[in-house]
């Protein structure tokens, strides 16, 4: 393995200078990104935000929010300058939330600590809270234009393929880096990660990747040994514990309770349905202690049960509702002071984990 990838270490300009070329051609146009084809001037802020947004998340799925907050916050010192409610109620739906909390904290100290200028210097972006590695070399590529090791798993799996790393991840990553690193130049220092991604993401695609139309296909040894897509080599996965929970819909025709999940831990600061501890054994009705509302317990009702993956366990969680009057919702939310009620339209606001009980399976 070592040796294919000593070989290769020598001279890469003539295949980066393929890629580029590839990339000229076929760039996508992103709303944070500035290279062929953009109008665009990248601008730190945005680079940073699309970053954030793209950690753990595709470019569909992450594009409309990034549409949104860049909409109402136009600026890192107009993001700074928001309440922390109103960012974490816009993130609800793309998850991790610690991103958003972050998001906030690092526009602060943006502002607070540099002017609300984003420094170009990666030592300075690696102190801001959210940065690691990858998006302080992200925010020096994209946005200022200089040469960083910027690399994500999509990099990963294109350097794995062409130096056909035997070492799975993700004890591949320091090696993964290191390849990566190798075609790193200050010239088109911007355009070389875009490219990468935009090939990972197009052409050397986790599964049947278009081999016959790469640009590097020459110089990939996954595909002379004629099994690209078994790279990158994962390490054998332990399965994802279990856990239960039992989740209250108390709701009227007006909406339902919600309680600020505390800032620490899973979902921290958002909204969240009350619920009972998430726990390994599954929880029988007879141990369910219900919120006490003006019906007593027969009023319970259990509309069955949705699954969410995070990233360490999956939640199974009963739902058990309750319908009140107005009038007797009015009087639970006075006798409980950690529930608040959030209306039928604000229900978006809600982390996915919870949106589900809204629509169980
Ligand atoms: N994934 C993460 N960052 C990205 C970017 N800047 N463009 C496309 N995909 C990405």
């Amino acid at each position: 393995m070592r040796l294919s990838i000593e070989l290769m270490g020598e001279d890469v300009s003539s295949a980066r200078q393929r890629v580029l070329d590839w990339y000229d051609c076929n760039a996508r146009v992103l709303p944070w990104r500035e290279g062929p084809g953009a109008a665009l001037k990248a601008d730190p802020y945005r680079v940073w935000m699309s970053e954030v947004m793209l950690q753990q998340t595709t470019v569909p799925h992450a594009t409309p929010y990034f549409e949104k907050f860049t909409t109402l916050w136009p600026s890192v010192s107009a993001l700074a300058a928001a309440p922390d409610e109103r960012v974490m109620a816009e993130w609800a739906g793309l998850g991790y939330y610690s991103r958003a909390r972050n998001l906030l904290k690092c526009a602060r100290a943006v502002v607070s600590e540099h002017g609300g200028v984003f420094p170009a210097d990666e030592g300075a972006l690696l102190k801001l809270p959210g940065f690691g590695p990858y998006t302080a070399a992200a925010v020096i590529a994209f946005a200022f234009g200089k040469a960083a090791n910027v690399v994500d798993g999509n990099i990963e799996r294109v350097m794995s393929r062409l130096y056909a790393v035997k070492t799975p991840v993700p004890q591949a990553r320091p090696l993964l880096r290191e390849l990566a690193a190798r075609w790193v130049r200050e010239d088109r220092a911007r355009d070389w990660p875009q490219a990468l991604m935009d090939l990972s993401a197009s052409v050397c695609r986790p599964k049947s990747p278009s081999c016959l139309i790469c640009p590097l296909r020459e110089d990939c040894a996954a595909f002379a040994e004629g099994q690209p897509e078994a790279y990158p080599l994962k390490a054998a996965k332990a399965p994802k514990p279990v856990r239960h929970g039992v989740a209250f819909l108390i709701m009227s025709e007006d909406g339902f309770v919600v309680e600020r999940r505390p800032d620490k831990g899973l979902l921290g600061g958002m909204l969240g349905l009350p619920h009972l501890e998430w726990r390994s054994e599954v929880w029988s009705e007879g141990e369910i202690v219900f919120p006490s509302v003006h019906h007593g317990n027969e009023a319970w009702e259990n509309l069955g049960t949705y699954a969410h993956v995070f990233t360490h366990f999956a939640l199974k969680q009963q739902v058990w509702r309750v319908v009140l009057s107005t009038k007797d919702m009015t009087a639970f939310l006075r006798q409980h002071n950690a529930y608040q009620g959030l209306s039928w339209g604000e229900a978006k606001s809600l982390p996915t984990a919870f949106a589900k009980a809204l629509r169980p399976k």
